[in-house]
């Protein structure tokens, strides 16, 4: 049993109390300092300021992250150069990604190119030692062949996510909620099962949902008191898939006219990529149908690879890799 927990309060006063070398992972998405309304605060104040609260948070942040921990931040074009200059810079961490999150949907400008995407910062407190479950993170290959890993190719550092539209479900009333599938990532590919993390800014609490999902302990800190509330009902809401996913990780790939490869292959598919995404199966299974013709589907699990499509996952790590550390509740 993991926990997750929020917490109504300033997470820089917070974290000045905090002991050091507390959490594995720390995924923050603080105000950008571009007008949002937050209700209990301004997100809007001048430069000098709001680079102060850059560095305020950050060097606390980092202070709390374990020598093997890794830290992604979210920051919009405004602030990006200087938050990455702090991160590695003032705070002394290692650079380790630059990830643009791109969106097809936003606000328009007239003079001027339209934003399309924020930016996300990964670094790492030790240049070399820390976690990156590259294996539970991949994207399905674009086309079957004997010699490629079928198991999926490294996601990039382009990531696709729609926002979370008003008519969805999951839609929080929060101004900035983040979709799951983005932080799923986060979590999967920096974490493992029972890890620590912490999200200073936690809003609508969309990586506490995610960690609780992913068996990860989770601390959220958040000013106002509507947003915790909205984080506890939203943590006891019965779990249906993540409400969002990279559009790759439906992709049928091309080539798969063997039917028993594929039939395997769409198997392992689902169980790869859909797991946390259930009502995505649906559509995944109709495409294999639009691109194969009327195939059937197996819906059984498989456990293990066969001696007959020893090539198609050869290159895997089977079964899966999994943290065995002892679970430490917050
Ligand atoms: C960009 S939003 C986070 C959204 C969140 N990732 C989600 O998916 O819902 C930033 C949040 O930080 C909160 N906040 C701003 N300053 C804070 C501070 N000093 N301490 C705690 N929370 C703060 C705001 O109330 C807001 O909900």
């Amino acid at each position: 049993m993991t926990e997750q927990k929020t917490i109504q309060t300033n997470s820089i006063k917070w974290l000045k109390e905090c002991s050091s070398n507390t959490f594995d992972l720390i995924i923050a998405d603080p105000p950008y300092n571009v007008g949002k309304d937050y209700e209990t605060m301004v997100d809007s104040i001048n430069k000098k300021e709001y680079l102060e609260f850059l560095n305020e948070w950050t060097s606390e942040a980092v202070r709390t992250l374990k020598p093997f921990g890794t830290i992604y931040t979210f920051m919009g074009f405004r602030f990006i150069s200087y938050l990455y200059d702090i991160l590695e810079n003032r705070c002394g961490l290692y650079f380790n990604s630059w990830i643009s999150w791109y969106y097809t949907q936003g606000q328009g400008k007239r003079r001027g190119f339209s934003p399309r995407h924020d930016d996300i910062l990964m670094f790492t407190k030790h240049p070399k030692k820390y976690t990156f479950n590259l294996d539970n993170i991949r994207v399905p290959q674009k086309t079957y062949r004997s010699i490629n890993n079928m198991r999926g190719a490294n996601p990039g550092d382009v990531w696709e996510f729609s926002h979370i539209h008003y008519c969805q479900g999951n839609r929080q009333d929060h101004p900035t909620q983040k979709p799951e599938g983005l932080i799923e990532r986060m979590v999967l590919a920096s974490s493992c099962e029972g890890d620590d993390v912490l999200d200073p800014f936690s809003g609508s609490g969309t990586t506490l949902r995610v960690c609780q999902q992913l068996n990860r302990n989770c601390l959220g800190l958040e000013m106002n008191p509507n947003y915790v509330d909205m984080t506890k009902k939203r943590l006891a809401q019965p779990f249906h898939g993540f409400d969002s996913i990279d559009p790759r990780m439906k992709r049928v790939p091309l080539d798969l006219s063997d039917e028993a490869i594929r039939n395997e292959y769409v198997a392992n598919h689902k169980r790869w990529f859909l797991k946390n995404h259930e009502s995505k199966i649906e559509e995944f299974e109709k495409e294999v149908s639009r691109i194969y013709g009327k195939i059937k589907v197996e819906r059984r699990k498989l456990s293990r690879p066969t001696r007959q499509n020893k090539d198609l996952f050869a290159s895997l790590d089977y079964p899966f890799q999994q943290n065995d550390k002892v679970h430490t509740p917050l």
